[in-house]
Order: structure tokens, then C-alpha cells, then sequence
């Protein structure tokens, strides 16, 4: 099975143009399976497979709000939930983590579910969920998590969630550490936030880890 990677631009780049040329420059990877997940506005300009964030009803009176509908509709297959910065400044609450889940479900998109302790595992995940170990430290710091403890925290969510899912690991992940997490620690594919940004990088992230 290829690893799955995932690129997680967050709130960047500025402008259509740089993200066009990022874009450009790793849209064609053959190895992996690479989803990327741009900021909304930039979407239907780039024709990218995944979002960051996606509502939970499917369109109405609801201001500022993305249905998942339009992201199906628009080509996307993958949309992360739960991401921590959508926990820690939108407020975001399992609850209604889980009501995205059931509506992206419901429309035949792929969740991505973001978690950093087991607790945060929903009730309704199917049998073929993606979710990503990202451990709070990790993320953006540039200090990626310790193999051992990584691998443990695989595990315990496969334990918890069954072998059909697919377990993936975020937070600082770079072009040296990414193979250890696919080939020793056993996850099934990467979240890769600030390196995603970077062409260079993020095309040597799949490389590595397609070949170990
Ligand atoms: P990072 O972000 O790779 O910049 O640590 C990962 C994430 O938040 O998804």
C-alpha cells in the first residue's frame, strides 16, 4: 500500500499566484498517494484534491460557512477535521468534530481526523477512516515526535479503531525524519504542515518515504 501524504498549507500563501507555483511544482508526484489541501479561496483555481475544514450542514443560512457538497463538487475527495488550530482558535469540540465527520460521510468525502490523545476519537468513524497522530508539541515547532512514542500511539488507535483505518503521523515533519515514521514506526502515511510549502521538500518527504 502507498503511503498517503497529506499537505496541510494552513493559512498560506498570500496570493493565487504563489499558490499556483507551489502547486504546479508537486502536483504531478506519481509516487504516493498525495492529497493537497490548500486554503478554501484557492480550491477551484487549483483544482486540489483536499480542503482544511468543511461545515457541517449542507448549505442554508449559515455565514462564512463551506458545505461539504461544494467541496464534492468542486473535485475534492479529502477533507481534514479536527485539525488542533481548529480545537485551539475556532473552539472546535468533538461534538462538532463529529458532525463534520457524519457529513463528509455522508457525501462520499474521506475525513481526515486530527487527533492528539485518544479521547478524541469519535464514536462515528467508519471502517476505513484516516486519522493523524499530530501530538501538540510537535506541531510547528520543529521538534517531531520520538519514534517510540509515536509507534505507541499507533497502535493504541488501531487497537481502538481497527486494522482497516489508515494511521498517520504530523508535526514537523521534514525530508530526514519522514521514512522513520512509515518505515519503523509503522504509520500508514504523514501530515505535513510548513515543509508542504516548500516544492523541494515536500516532493523529497514522498520520494524518501515511497522507498525505504
Ligand atoms: P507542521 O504541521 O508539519 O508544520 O508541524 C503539521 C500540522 O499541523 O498538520
Amino acid at each position: 500500500m502507498k503511503p498517503l501524504i497529506v499537505a496541510n498549507w494552513k493559512c498560506n500563501p498570500q496570493t493565487l499566484e504563489e499558490a499556483k507555483l507551489i502547486f504546479d511544482a508537486v502536483k504531478d508526484i506519481k509516487d504516493g498517494e498525495v492529497i493537497i489541501c490548500p486554503p478554501f479561496i484557492y480550491l477551484s483555481a487549483l483544482r486540489a484534491n483536499g480542503a482544511q475544514d468543511a461545515f457541517w450542514e449542507d448549505g442554508g443560512a449559515y455565514t462564512g460557512a463551506i458545505a461539504p457538497t461544494m467541496l464534492k463538487n468542486l473535485g475534492v475527495t479529502h477533507v481534514i477535521v479536527g485539525h488542533s488550530e481548529r480545537r485551539k482558535y475556532f473552539k472546535e469540540k468533538n461534538e462538532v468534530i463529529e458532525k463534520k465527520i457524519d457529513a463528509l460521510l455522508a457525501c462520499g468525502l474521506k475525513p481526515i481526523l486530527c487527533i492528539d490523545k485518544l479521547s478524541q476519537l469519535p464514536k462515528n468513524l467508519d471502517q476505513e477512516a484516516i486519522i493523524a497522530y499530530e501530538p501538540l508539541f510537535a506541531i510547528g515547532t520543529g521538534k517531531a515526535c520520538g519514534l517510540d512514542k509515536a509507534e505507541a500511539m499507533r497502535v493504541a488507535i488501531q487497537r481502538a479503531t481497527g486494522d482497516k483505518n489508515k494511521i498517520l503521523y504530523g508535526g514537523s515533519v521534514n525530508a530526514r525524519n519522514a521514512k522513520d515514521y512509515i518505515c519503523q514506526a509503522g504509520f500508514q502515511g504523514l501530515l505535513v504542515g510548513g515543509a508542504s510549502l516548500n516544492p523541494e521538500e515536500f516532493i523529497d518527504i514522498v520520494k524518501n518515504v515511497c522507498y525505504c
